[in-house]
């Protein structure tokens, strides 16, 4: 989960490149480096850590006029992060450089037999052994292309790579195997990059290369063919969305603004997506007519990270509106548990960036079973798009921080709707469904009703940004909601938080209650509310310093919490919407609060492409 950039035209290439990496350092910040062809001379620059390092060691671009450079941002696998591992990566001479997104599995014995071969290694990295590959391939090949396409024959793994050569300086070779790469096209100039945020100010007309694809890319045209040389016909898209969508406006974090456009992105998973005649939903990309959908006996809903939280959270709207038997589980378990998919079901994998590899891997496991496979995903064009039977796109915009907070609730919508429309095919009337739909339609202005509580909610987060552990707690359908806002306080602050549903506490957590032990609970109107207050009286009992959320109008929380976050009340299984946005901006403000780096958390990165 690197970020690679390549660049050849008529401009200088070495701000174009730097620029365009910055573009791409949610994607991994341990180091970086760059490499271009100026006089003749191939010039590299590495520095461990984030990109600025490297700024400071670049020559003046006018110094330096190359017109043809790759460049690197790395999230480390192999070999820790310096400057010696650091990307680009050099063959023995020092005249190809590559940089790599991606794992080289079988790098070991590679490495061992190009060392037989007289070859000399300087990184600890699995990448290296590529460049010295394609170096030891052009002693038999003639071309560069022809070089990389022997040396990929022999590597096992995934690969997004970009390679450039001292000897033929008029072309970059890009070449693709389970990590995203695309080809932006320009008037007399060419880009290659792991995601379109990098070149956008430069084209909007791109290609995503498939696995076992190879570009040769030069100034004035480009050529794909498969690893096996059989031609490839570009398919040209042209991006919908514009810089702005990826610039932080005059917020102080891109994880602030993806807060603050949660109102706008909720309406934009729903937009077009409801029938408030009928109470009911549709979800055209999904691919099944009605009459084949309501024969579905049972769903999967497998995904990472907060995508799971989503997924288990549409398990409890799901069961309760439609009542089917939904599955909500972890990508990574689930791809190699061998999972029983009995016919009928429909698997769902939910992914934002479409790139994740563990829930890549799931939907492979799940179409290698014969199930039909359908993908909810953030990104056009992503591999899990790409791969799926079908699916819906969540329309949250491009999510630059790397802590997900709109592509969630986004997530949490299809899921809604996914509910409402199998529900009308089961057991939800008319009248139920359009209750649904109505109060669905009201969410976005009640978020933004709690995003004007922010500055109230810093002054909570100042009360325990000190704290070395937290817990949160919730009941039914807030209980995935809990963990989600563990799991956002854990990525951005560091201190240590879990969730848990609130009756478990009895059966161990409680022994860590204290009075320094903040426990943050959802407690909001719905059947399990007094439920919920006896949990919260037990630890409060034991001196924990609660800060809860409650419906406005609630008058009891306050008597037993240090701090009461009020939100506006909505249907039971529409909550999560609106109880998860305190839970975000308390981790924001905490984690700021902190002078911590919100967008580019510590040894996390925006997409996980390796396992
Ligand atoms: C969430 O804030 C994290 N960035 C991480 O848990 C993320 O949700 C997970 O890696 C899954 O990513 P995806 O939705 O892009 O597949």
């Amino acid at each position: 989960m690197c970020g690679i950039v390549g660049y050849i035209g008529h401009r200088n290439a070495l701000p174009i490149v730097v620029e365009a990496l910055k573009r791409l350092e949610y994607r991994g910040y341990d180091s970086s480096g760059c490499a271009l062809i100026h006089d003749g001379e191939l010039q590299v620059y590495k520095r461990a850590g984030k990109i600025i390092e490297l700024e400071r060691c670049l020559p003046e671009p006018n110094k330096c006029t190359g017109n043809i450079a790759i460049a690197h941002t790395r999230w480390a696998t192999h070999g820790e992060p310096n400057e010696v591992n650091a990307h680009p990566h050099l063959d023995c001479k020092g005249e190809i450089a590559i940089v790599h997104n991606g794992i080289i599995e079988n790098y070991k014995l590679l490495r061992d037999k190009l060392i037989e071969l007289g070859h000399t290694f300087v990184s600890e990295t699995d990448t290296e052994v590529i460049v010295h590959l394609i170096e030891q391939f052009l002693l038999s090949e003639t071309t560069l292309e022809d070089a990389v396409r022997s040396a990929m024959t022999k590597v096992e793994g995934t690969y997004g790579l970009v390679v450039m050569s001292l000897k033929e300086p008029d072309k970059l070779i890009a070449v693709r195997k389970g990590s995203p790469l695309i080809i932006g096209i320009g008037e007399n100039e060419h880009f290659i990059t792991s995601d379109v945020n990098a070149i956008i100010i430069h084209t909007k007309r791109v290609i995503y290369l498939q696995d076992d694809e190879l570009c040769v890319v030069k100034a004035d045209g480009f050529e794909i063919t498969t690893l096996d040389k059989r031609s490839v016909k570009p398919e040209i898209s042209v991006v919908d969305w514009d810089i702005s969508a990826i610039e932080k406006g005059d917020f102080k974090h891109f994880m602030l603004k993806e807060i603050f456009e949660q109102p706008l992105t909720i309406e934009n998973a729903f937009r077009g997506r409801i029938n408030q005649h009928l109470g009911t939903a549709r979800l055209g990309g999904l691919g099944i007519p009605n009459f084949e959908l309501r024969k579905i006996k049972q769903i999967h809903l497998v995904a990472c990270g907060t995508s799971f939280h989503a997924a288990l959270i549409g398990k409890y709207i799901i069961e309760d509106i439609a009542r089917i038997p939904v599955f909500a589980e972890y990508a990574s378990e689930y791809r190699y548990r061998n999972p029983i998919i009995p016919e009928d079901t429909l698997v769902f994998v939910i992914s934002q960036s479409g790139e994740t590899a563990d829930t890549l891997g799931a939907l492979r496991e799940a179409k290698a079973k014969g199930a039909r496979v359908l993908a909810i995903t953030n990104v056009v064009g992503s591999t899990i798009a790409r791969e799926s039977d079908g699916g819906t796109y969540i329309h949250a915009g491009s999510e630059i921080g790397v802590a997900s907070t709109k592509a969630f609730t986004s997530q949490v919508t299809i899921m809604t709707l996914l509910a409402i429309l199998l529900g009308r095919m089961n057991y939800l009337s008319t009248v139920k469904g359009m209750e649904y739909i109505s109060e669905l339609e009201k969410i976005p202005s009640k978020v933004e009703k709690i995003l004007a509580l922010n500055e109230y909610i810093r002054n909570i987060a100042a009360t325990i940004k000190d704290c070395k552990n937290a817990l949160y707690l919730g009941r039914g359908i807030n209980y995935p909601v809990a963990m989600e806002g563990a799991l956002k306080l854990k990525e951005i602050s560091y201190i240590h938080s879990e969730g848990y549903p609130a009756a478990e506490m009895k059966h161990g957590p409680i022994a860590l209650i204290d009075k320094n032990m903040p426990v943050i609970a959802i407690a909001t109107k719905d059947p399990l509310y007094d439920k919920i207050y006896s949990n919260l009286q037990e630890v409060r009992a034991r001196k924990a310093r609660l800060i809860t959320i409650a419906t406005e109008g609630d008058t009891e929380l306050s008597k037993i919490s240090e701090n009461v976050i009020y939100i506006p009340d909505t249907l039971t299984n529409l909550q999560p919407l609106l109880t998860v946005i305190p839970l975000q901006l308390l981790a924001y403000n905490v984690a700021d609060l902190k002078g911590l780096n919100v967008d580019q958390p510590r040894n996390l990165a925006k997409s996980v492409t390796v396992e």
